[in-house]
């Protein structure tokens, strides 16, 4: 039984570390030439570029941004958000940004519970915390507002940041742009932190159950039909399933 206790607990482990905690929040895009990753920056390959697997093997590695180059499917993940001059123009996520630029992703608390609602020409705000340095800067300035939205800036190297208590993107007379430096980058809340932990809670429990129902579901099928080799599978299934 200790074997199948040490086997039990690695399946719920392993449960535990595959499911997707972390949501992850698209911040824009950068090219090859503006980007160079860490020499020490995880890499990983994904085919068909999918930035879901991006996030999943950076969210496990526990770094607060990755860098997802669509076309080839390369991953970096990274400590380091993009300056505002390192910005490219793009439509959008999900191979929205040009060639073989990245598109970059947020992953880092606070950010990731804001979700792109689109790129602006205008935006009016009731809060206007003004130019920061980083991405960082501009969602610290605005720790309780449902919208945050940021402008990146080339000539300065700052972003122009705004925010607003309402999660309603106000663009008088503007319209949407593609994404891109001086563009209006504006985000809502998705989920407060609060409530992304009780998900995260509930995202675990779930799994759990589901291992258990499957368990007993796998071990009545198996005893349905006792031959001597399905004796042995079982065995090896209520091994596996003791819990
Ligand atoms: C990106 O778009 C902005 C405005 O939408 C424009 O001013 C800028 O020149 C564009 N940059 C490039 C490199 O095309
Ligand atoms: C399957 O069979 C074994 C032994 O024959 C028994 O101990 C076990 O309780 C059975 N499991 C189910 C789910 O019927």
């Amino acid at each position: 039984m200790t074997k199948s206790l040490a086997v039990s607990l690695y399946l719920i482990a392993l449960s535990l570390t595959s499911i997707p905690v972390s949501s992850y929040t698209f911040i824009g895009c950068t090219d090859i030439h503006k980007y160079k990753p860490q020499p020490n920056d995880p890499k990983a390959h994904y085919a068909g570029g999918t930035s879901a697997g991006c996030a999943t093997y950076c969210s496990s590695l526990g770094t607060p941004y990755f860098y997802n180059q669509y076309n080839t499917g390369t991953c970096y993940c990274s400590s380091v958000s993009p300056s505002a001059n390192q910005y490219t123009n793009g439509s959008g996520d999900q191979a929205g940004c040009e060639g073989s630029d990245y598109e970059i992703y947020a992953m880092k608390d606070h950010i990731k519970s804001f979700k792109l609602e689109g790129c602006y020409t205008t935006i009016t705000t009731s809060q206007n915390p003004g130019s920061k340095p980083t991405l960082e800067a501009c969602f610290a300035s605005c720790p309780s507002s449902k919208s945050v939205i940021f402008s990146p800036n080339s000539d300065t190297n700052t972003f122009d940041c705004k925010c607003d208590p309402s999660a309603n993107i106000n663009s008088p007379g503007g319209g949407t742009t593609t994404c891109g430096e001086y563009g209006w980058f504006a985000y809502s809340r998705s989920f407060s932190d609060r409530r992304m932990e009780d998900k995260r809670r509930l995202d675990k429990q779930m799994v759990l159950d589901q291992h258990v129902e499957e368990c007993q579901e796998e071990e009545e099928e198996a005893n349905g039909t006792l031959s001597d080799l399905t004796k042995v599978v079982v065995e090896t299934v209520i091994d596996l399933c003791f819990v």
